[in-house]
């Protein structure tokens, strides 16, 4: 399964145009949105709002990135299966030290026990377990124990985050699902990602980054030209087309 990040109903529409499995709900682009750092400053009800329109829009899978769980996973769990998504994400980093793991800061990891714990909940949805282990720096073993003890806790899928290279998984047995986000090797076909056992791929953040790219290059053609004309002609959707991903009414 291949999921692709999006922000808004917009963005999600394309993703199920062009084919793709699923949409993430990323809080490192939801964060960037609203001017916020990636470090645990978005809200559940922040997160809700921007997940609905998605969820209401597509009948693809939409799973939501839910950082540390906010203060009661309990309650997050409950207020984004009733909005209709199909899984969250939620990292075993300790919530004060979150931050955006690209960046990879060595900080405290939740107690195994502790975030074991938060897994055990009755739900309808699926949960992602996301260990910061290699990310963080502390090892492979480390990180194959807590992959090992999230999935015997009910974690519906596990989650190495690496931003070095794809954890090898030949230790991992067969019916466990595994999740990657290859933001940092993006040269890694979904076709080999999968063939080296990952059943949930994410492309995390790259919808946010070619808007970033695309409204520079169309503010550069209209100072460059000072008219629309070339921005238009060169990389503007038609409004045709923006209005043809409306409901007409
Ligand atoms: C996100 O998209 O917010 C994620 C994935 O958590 S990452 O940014 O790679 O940490
Ligand atoms: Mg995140």
């Amino acid at each position: 399964m291949i999921l692709i990040s999006a922000g808004d109903a917009l963005s999600a529409k394309l993703i199920k145009e062009a084919g793709y499995d699923g949409v993430w709900v990323s809080g490192f682009e939801a964060t960037a949105r609203l001017g916020l750092p990636d470090n645990g400053s978005i809200t559940l009800t922040e997160m809700l709002n921007i997940a609905k329109p998605i969820v209401d829009n597509v009948d693809i899978p939409v799973y939501v990135d839910v950082d540390t769980g906010y203060s009661n996973f309990r309650r997050t769990v409950k207020e984004f299966e009733n909005i209709g998504v199909a899984g969250v994400c939620i990292e075993d980093v300790e919530p004060e030290y979150k931050r955006n793991s690209l960046w990879g800061d060595k900080v405290p990891l939740m107690d195994i026990d502790k975030f074991k714990r938060k897994l055990d909940i009755k739900r309808n949805i699926h949960v992602i377990a996301r260990t910061e282990a290699l990310i963080r720096g502390y090892g492979v073993e480390e990180t194959e124990k807590r992959m090992g003890s999230y999935h015997f806790a009910g974690a519906d899928y596990v989650f190495p985050h690496s931003r070095t290279k794809p954890m090898d998984l030949d230790l991992f047995p067969a019916h466990s699902k595994i999740v990657i986000a290859p933001t940092k090797f993006p040269d890694y076909t979904n076709k080999e990602l999968k063939a080296m056992g990952y059943s949930m791929i994410i492309w995390a953040n790259q919808t946010e980054r070619v808007k970033i790219k695309a409204v520079r290059d169309m503010l550069h053609l209209l100072s460059k030209h000072d008219r629309m004309l070339e921005a238009e002609q060169h990389l503007c959707a038609t409004l045709d087309d923006m209005r043809g991903l409306m409901p007409d009414e």
